[in-house]
């Protein structure tokens, strides 16, 4: 595996790796690599000839408060960890490289990014949505993988892809795959490290109280009441806060107070000390 971070490197390296027709996957993550992302890896493995990995804790989709300075790096284990499952090209640029001085530019997707987290950490999507428009245009990878554990990113990638023509056969089929748990049911997440033993033992109250609402609001409860009663589980369980817990229409994400003969999906995200975890699971026929 080859480790670049210029982009003067990753054009060479890619040249190399396209000879002779070779379909190109991108796995784009922040570091910090766990189950959830060498699962994505595996699956572009299995797509693709190639598979290039990003690792870039991309500076502009952190608010003002939150973990940038804290987010864990540790490049040698990633590193090893991603040529252990064969990936044939590391893309690990600077800040700088990303964000050269003067940088003026920022993909802004409307709808789909307003509610939820959008509405929680204002800015965040732009930030990803431009550094995901800059990683496909720098690779212009055949497919890339995201997982829907963000499944709010995954909407608003799908879109800002379609909408500047990123998508096949110019530079992207994009592939969402589904979440990676913990053996109790946690969702893999890189902020689970900051979970004190106690508070990892409250957060899997959160997947499993998902379920049982899911299974509620599918027999015909009220939407609503089964929403507020999961909040207060939370919150009776350990978690200090609930920043949302919604019913959404899965491709719209336009929310839902019943469920019908919608294709639904539970996205809830919530608070145990600082450490903000999400998760969200389809509900009703998928
Ligand atoms: P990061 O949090 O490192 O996640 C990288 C990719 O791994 C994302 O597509 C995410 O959805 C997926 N992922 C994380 N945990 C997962 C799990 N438990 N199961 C399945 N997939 C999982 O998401 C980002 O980085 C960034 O926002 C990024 C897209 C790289 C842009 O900076």
């Amino acid at each position: 595996m080859q480790t670049v971070s210029t982009l003067e490197m990753l054009r060479k390296s890619l040249a190399g790796l396209r000879e002779q027709g070779a379909t190109i996957g991108l796995v784009p993550t922040m570091g910090a690599l766990h189950e959830g992302h060498l699962t994505l890896i595996r699956e572009a493995k299995s797509a693709c000839d190639h598979v290039i990995a990003s690792i870039f804790v991309n500076p502009t989709q952190f608010g003002p408060n939150e973990d940038l300075d804290a987010y864990p790096r540790q490049l040698a284990e990633d590193s090893a960890m991603l040529e252990g499952e064969g990936v044939s090209l590391l893309w690990a640029p600077t800040v700088e490289a990303m964000y050269p001085d003067g940088f003026a530019t920022s993909i802004s997707v409307t709808g789909v990014s307003e509610g939820f987290c959008g509405a929680d950490r204002p800015g965040h999507f732009d930030g990803v949505a431009t550094v995901v428009c800059k990683l496909f245009n720098q690779v212009m990878p055949d497919k890339a993988f995201f997982g829907e554990k963000d499944y709010q990113q995954l909407a608003v990638i799908r879109t800002m892809a379609r909408d500047l023509g990123l998508t096949a056969p110019h530079v992207s089929n994009i592939i969402g795959v589904p979440t990676v748990r913990e053996a109790d049911g946690l969702a893999m997440s890189s902020r689970n490290r900051y979970l004190s033993p106690e508070q990892r033992e409250a957060a899997a109250t959160l997947p499993r109280a998902m379920r049982e609402a899911i299974a509620r609001i599918e027999d015909g409860a009220d939407v609503t009441r089964t929403l507020a009663a999961l909040e207060d589980e939370l919150l009776g369980e350990g978690f200090d806060r609930v920043d949302y817990a919604d019913l959404a229409d899965a491709r719209s994400l336009a929310r839902l107070t019943e469920l019908g003969d919608s294709t639904g999906r539970l996205l809830v995200a919530a608070r145990i000390g600082g450490t903000r975890l999400i998760d969200n699971m389809a509900v009703g026929k998928n």
